[in-house]
């Protein structure tokens, strides 16, 4: 059942923030392929998920959704994506209309999850746009309302699938999201790729992070490092390297899910190494599912930190300002407790780089972020 999927934050790849409604079947096995063979399956990314666009304009004679011209076969599809080791994921909306204006699950919603299952399908985003005009209580009984129903309907499935709510955090869903059955909800409305939109959102979550736990995790929107584009011409992301290294230090550290927007097919190294990080990915895939919060903030510098499993903690030093700046966490600021002397490493240089007693201090580049763990270092 669904306590026991996502235990993690589940990692993979979505078509939005490349494709938008361009994405179609040969896409989606472009980036399941380039998910093997440039080593992104090995550091733990399985999901790949298709977005809005994949839904013809009308039902079966059944009442079936079926898939539009774009994607011939849901089910060949779904075998060849499991043939590779992944899993694939599916979107749908609550309401009559998705967001982009395709068929929505209104009304269907328990054959559209054996749909889904009879298809082969591991993941469901299920979003919010157009059902306001169905139900247009905006008290928590109506926001819970089509996250309910759904639930419902994938354990009738038959199927194990992850349940993404997409409500862009209405009604503090990081309060209730793993009530109504969600393994991960949008906290947010949507990401792009600029440092306001990104830090906007990342830096937003210190409150919510109470809401992160094995099996349900805050999503803060998916990735925007790479070729991007919502649409059919991919372009690089705006964000700068050190933006980037913010973004990933900032969601591994937030326990967010990992999910990439981009094309795989054009990863370049730079890329490649900001999400295959290993130290970095074990910080996000902490079994314990601790969400980091905020520790200190002077002016633009803060510090955040999260506790792991093995009493160590992941500490994330930002530097939010135009300038090169030193800043220090302090071992009281990540517990009360803990004193002496840590041993530190730094998870994007990789290396252990000392003992240090009462706390660590470190230069850090504009917009730019330092990954440090501290305490009981083994490697
Ligand atoms: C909403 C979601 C996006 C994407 C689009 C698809 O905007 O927040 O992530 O799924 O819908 O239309």
């Amino acid at each position: 059942g669904s306590h026991q999927l996502a235990l993690t934050p589940p990692m993979g790849w979505n078509s939005w923030n490349v494709w938008g409604l361009n994405v179609d079947s040969d896409k989606v096995r472009a980036a399941a392929d380039s998910f093997v063979k440039s080593g992104l399956a090995d550091a733990g990314y399985a999901f790949i998920n298709i977005d809005d666009g994949w839904e013809a304009p009308k039902r079966n004679e059944d009442g079936e959704i079926t898939p539009n011209a774009k994607f011939p076969d849901m089910s060949a599809l779904s075998t060849y994506v499991h043939s590779q080791g992944l899993k694939l994921g599916i979107y749908s909306s609550p309401g009559p209309q998705t967001c982009g204006g395709y068929l929505g699950s209104w009304q269907h919603e328990f054959q559209d999850a054996k749909t889904y299952a009879k298809w082969g399908i591991d993941y469901l985003k299920y979003d919010w746009c157009s059902y306001g005009n169905i139900e247009p209580r905006p008290d928590l009984i109506g926001l819970q309302k089509p996250y309910r129903m759904m639930r419902a309907a994938l354990d009738d499935s038959g199927r194990d699938i992850v349940f993404s709510l997409c409500q862009y955090g209405m009604g503090d869903v990081f309060k209730w999201g793993k009530q109504v059955g969600g393994n991960v909800w949008r906290t947010t409305g949507d990401i792009t790729d600029t440092w306001g939109s990104m830090s906007g959102i990342g830096f937003a979550h210190s409150e919510k992070a109470m809401g992160a736990r094995p099996g349900g995790f805050n999503d803060p929107d998916m990735l925007v490092v790479g070729n991007l584009g919502w649409g059919p011409n991919p372009r690089p992301t705006r964000l700068t390297p050190n933006e980037q290294i913010t973004h990933i230090t900032l969601w591994s550290l937030l326990a967010a899910p990992l999910i990439i927007g981009c094309d795989l097919t054009k990863l370049d190294p730079f890329t490649k190494a900001v999400l295959t990080n290993h130290d970095v990915v074990e910080i996000d895939q902490d079994p314990i599912g601790k969400a980091a919060t905020r520790r200190k903030k002077t002016g633009d510098l803060e510090v955040w930190a999260r506790p792991l499993w093995d009493g160590s903690y992941a500490v994330g030093l930002f530097n939010r300002g135009y300038e090169r700046a030193k800043i220090s966490a302090d071992w009281k600021d990540l517990d009360a407790h803990l004193g002496g002397s840590q041993p530190v490493r730094d998870l994007w240089q990789r290396r252990n780089v000392g003992s240090f007693s009462g706390g660590y201090s470190a230069m850090v580049p504009a917009h730019g972020a330092v990954l440090i763990r501290v305490g009981k270092i083994s490697k």
